[in-house]
């Protein structure tokens, strides 16, 4: 399955796009160098159960890390974990480890994705940090965007000139076509007066296959006073109705088009690996055959040509709903 990961100079805004992606506030975000371990973020649809209300259910969403046995269901500790553990292994000087924190978010409202918070390209060594970070840090960046499968969101700030993007200019060395690269110009509201960024989003500076988008998060004033995301969002799509220059591409920009575009990018990642996956099911349900016939005679319940044929149908249907739930029609797995 494919995963979105974030590659960006520090600070651009990798961490609060990805934040809002998830539509959750719980990642550390901050001046300077916040992320500093690899967060491999897997979100897993969990359904409400069938008689259930979300409402006297505690626990509908909760999350839970690879390297502690508890259940958390408060985002802040999420927050506070990662911190945690980015401390732990990483130190308490600035220092970087490739070694990933494994979260997993299990939801009724979200999608089965993983998405991969990295630290962010530097030039300069500080505080505990070696003195060859750079290629550190980059060597980290390209282990995870040269995976073909891996949607890469290529994310500069509007407020240094894009000639100088690092991210744009590595996404190029692992996709030189721009096919699973997508552009994310972030801090629009920072630029200086006068300026703008028509030109970038509208493909005129650097041509991405997948485009440009541009997106306002929330500033670090907004992060101390505990800004929400919802009323982040509604102050976002009022910039850019409101702005002169982004007026009439506004439906073109913000988080939610961005949500948009990388389902619709995603979905044809999965369609293209489908011919990939229906083989492999096959090859599943050939297994799941050879081993009920090799039970033999042990099957106690029932005729055992029946029941191996419901399972297999189960499977089927198992496999045909899954398919059409990815691309909305029914594909034909036998
Ligand atoms: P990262 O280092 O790339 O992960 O960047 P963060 O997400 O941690 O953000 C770095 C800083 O930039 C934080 O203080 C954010 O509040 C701020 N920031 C990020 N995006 C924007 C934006 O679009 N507008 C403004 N004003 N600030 C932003
Ligand atoms: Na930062
Ligand atoms: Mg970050």
């Amino acid at each position: 399955m494919p995963q979105l990961v974030v590659v960006g100079s520090q600070s651009a805004g990798k961490s609060s796009v990805l934040e809002t992606i998830v539509g959750r506030d719980f990642l550390p975000r901050g001046q300077g160098i916040v992320t500093r371990r690899p967060l491999v973020l897997q979100l897993i649809h969990t359904p409400v159960p069938f008689e259930s209300s979300p409402n006297n259910l505690p626990y509908t969403e909760w999350a839970q890390f690879l390297h502690v046995d508890k259940r958390f269901t408060d985002f802040n500790e999420i927050r506070k974990e990662i911190e945690q553990e980015t401390f732990r292994v990483a130190g308490q000087n600035k220092g970087v480890s490739k070694l990933p924190i494994s979260l997993r978010i299990y939801s009724p409202d979200v999608l089965d994705l993983t998405l991969v918070d990295l630290p962010g390209l530097t030039k300069i060594p500080v505080g505990d940090q070696p003195s060859d970070i750079e290629r550190q840090i980059r060597n980290l960046v390209v282990d995870y965007i040269s995976n073909p499968n891996s949607v890469i969101l290529s994310v500069s700030a509007a407020n240094v000139d894009l000639a100088n993007s690092e991210s744009l200019k590595l996404a190029r060395t692992v996709d030189p076509q721009g096919r699973r690269t997508i552009g994310i110009l972030t801090k629009l509201d920072l630029m200086d007066a006068g300026t703008n960024a028509l030109d970038i989003l509208t493909g005129r500076v650097y041509s991405l296959k997948l485009g440009f988008i541009g997106v306002v998060n929330r500033s670090q004033q907004d992060i101390n006073a505990e800004k929400s995301m919802k009323d982040a969002l509604d102050s976002e799509t009022e910039y850019f109705c409101n702005h002169p220059a982004y007026r009439n591409i506004s439906h073109k920009n913000g988080t939610k088009y961005l949500a948009k575009t990388l389902n619709q990018v995603l979905l044809n990642h999965i369609r293209e690996k489908l011919p990939d996956m229906k083989a492999r099911l096959n090859t599943l349900m050939g297994q799941a055959q050879q081993e009920l016939n090799s039970f033999g005679d042990a099957a106690v319940f029932g005729d055992k040509n029946q029941q191996g044929s419901l399972i297999l149908r189960l499977m089927t249907q198992f496999a045909r709903d899954f398919v059409s739930s990815i691309d909305g029609t029914n594909i034909d797995i036998s």
